[in-house]
């Protein structure tokens, strides 16, 4: 019996169900027929099993950017790029952002369930007491020059973990896993606000027991041991939204890489480092320090369209940062939380009028009704207003990733343990389509 696979649209490839009532893809290559089989999940695109592919026909599957693969299975997040959801462990990031906060949703990403009182109690007080750095990884930052970009620290003092707390790096024990997890979490808020205080040339603040994480991650970057610091309760809220909107993505570029780097067996720390080093990338994470670089280029309202002309030109290779998404062809359901936030902290902090606020709001209006937007499916994504927020709320642009790396590290964690405990995964090793010199003898130098 053979069937179109259920899509939109019909398949040119015929499916067929085999004696198990498995439904099988039908490939034909040159008349040899290939049956792979078609797996559904709970949600989203079914997949084409290829693992036996080149097995039996000698031949790979080509996609350079994945954009039609998927490398693994998950049950931690999903997005639906075409109706703008997000979904953590089943939940909808609005909800999450809007009446949970950032230590339960990272008690959700790793546990698949929101905790309960006494969970989240007992969770909150494990982060609380790894908040601490060892002492002496205090002399790795004053080996950086000071104006060293603070995600090449993040890079560095992360991968040097590993030389701290090699306790916790047998990935195949399930508790020292679990420590390398907390540690991780509890630590890099700590790691970011001394790049911060390191590059300003302010002394080093110590973690508070006493606060909350965000409350205690703004007193790490902003008090000074010269008088007391209160943390304003609505901008220590909006820090926290920010980092439940940025704990976790699916497959993105840089937890595919933390993935691959675990595939090999290397330990949770030096992963994390390499998942920092990938989200540094101005077209990833590093678009939110892009994206306000570009508003204080743009300046005024009324140059908007000479950037908005720019960007659909062919030859010019402007993009405009915050916009477009590989998965997202709707508005990114981020952004709408990230908006409001934007409002909220400029209204607390008296800056409504800000400039870069009304230059964003006036591109994203425009941006949005440009047919070329429309076409290509290009609306705000996250880093479009996340950077105005966090600059507002007191941190420099190059401090934006820094940001990002650490609300994402819960994700990456998430990830890198399921994969660990993934009975079906192997170390991740890709192959090619080879278009180079078909093979040939070596010729002496006095021939050439
Ligand atoms: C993040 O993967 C994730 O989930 C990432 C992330 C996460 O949480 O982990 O969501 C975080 O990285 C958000 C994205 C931040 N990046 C930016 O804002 C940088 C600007 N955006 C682009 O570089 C781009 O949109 C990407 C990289 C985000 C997506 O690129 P794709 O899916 O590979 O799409 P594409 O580059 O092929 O673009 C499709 C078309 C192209 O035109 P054509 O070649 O079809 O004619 O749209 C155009 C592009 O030229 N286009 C843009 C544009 N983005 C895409 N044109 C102008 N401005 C843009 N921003």
């Amino acid at each position: 019996m053979s069937q179109s696979i259920t899509a939109d649209k019909p398949d040119t490839n015929k499916s067929r169900a085999d004696e198990g009532g498995e439904r099988m893809a039908l490939l034909i290559v040159d008349g040899e027929e290939y049956e792979l089989p078609i797996r559904k999940g709970t949600m989203g695109p079914e997949v084409i099993d290829i693992t036996k592919l080149y097995r039996r026909s000698r031949r790979f599957t080509y996609d350079p950017g994945y954009t039609s693969t998927a490398s693994c299975e998950s049950k931690i997040t999903f997005i639906d790029g075409a109706n703008g959801k997000l979904l953590y462990r089943g939940y909808p990031i609005d909800e999450l952002a809007t009446h949970g906060n950032y230590l339960e949703t990272c008690y959700l990403l790793l546990f698949g369930e929101l905790p309960n009182k006494a969970q989240y109690e007992e969770f909150a007080n494990r982060i609380t007491y790894h908040t601490m750095l060892h002492e002496q990884m205090n002399r790795f930052y004053t080996g950086f020059r000071r104006d060293a970009h603070p995600m090449a620290i993040m890079v560095g003092i992360v991968g040097a973990l590993s030389a701290f707390y090699h306790d916790s790096t047998d990935i195949y024990d399930p508790e020292q896993r679990m420590v390398a997890s907390y540690r991780m979490i509890a630590k890099m808020p700590t790691i970011a606000a001394m790049a911060y205080k390191y590059s300003i040339g302010q002394p080093f603040i110590y973690p508070r027991n006493d606060l909350d994480y965000a409350a205690n991650f703004l007193h790490m970057c902003f008090a000074v041991p010269c008088e007391p610091y209160e943390v304003d309760p609505v901008l220590a809220r909006a820090m926290d939204r920010i980092f439940v909107l940025h704990a976790d993505h699916e497959q993105n570029a840089s937890t595919s890489t933390v993935r691959l780097a675990g595939s090999s067996g290397a330990n949770p720390f030096a992963c994390i480092a390499a998942g920092i080093a990938c989200l540094w990338g101005p077209s990833h994470g590093g678009a939110n320090e892009a994206a306000l670089n570009m508003l204080e280029e743009i300046g005024t309202v009324d140059r908007i369209p000479e950037y908005i002309a720019r960007a659909k030109d062919k030859s010019d290779p402007f993009r405009l940062m915050g916009f477009g998404h590989r998965v997202y062809k709707n508005y990114d359901p981020r952004a709408k939380v990230m908006r409001q936030t934007a409002h909220e902290v400029l209204d607390r902090l008296g800056v409504k009028e800000e400039p870069l606020l009304q230059v964003a709001m006036e591109l994203e209006r425009i941006a949005l009704e440009d047919e070329y937007f429309i076409e290509k499916r290009l609306y705000p994504n996250i880093d479009f207003y996340s950077g105005i927020t966090l600059r507002a709320l007191g941190f420099p642009p190059e401090m934006f990733t820094v940001l990002f790396a650490l609300a994402r590290t819960v994700g990456w964690i998430a990830q890198w343990r399921e994969m660990i405990e993934d009975p079906n995964q192997k170390i991740g090793r890709p192959r090619q389509l080879y278009t180079g010199p078909v093979e040939r003898d070596y010729v002496p130098m006095d021939e050439r």
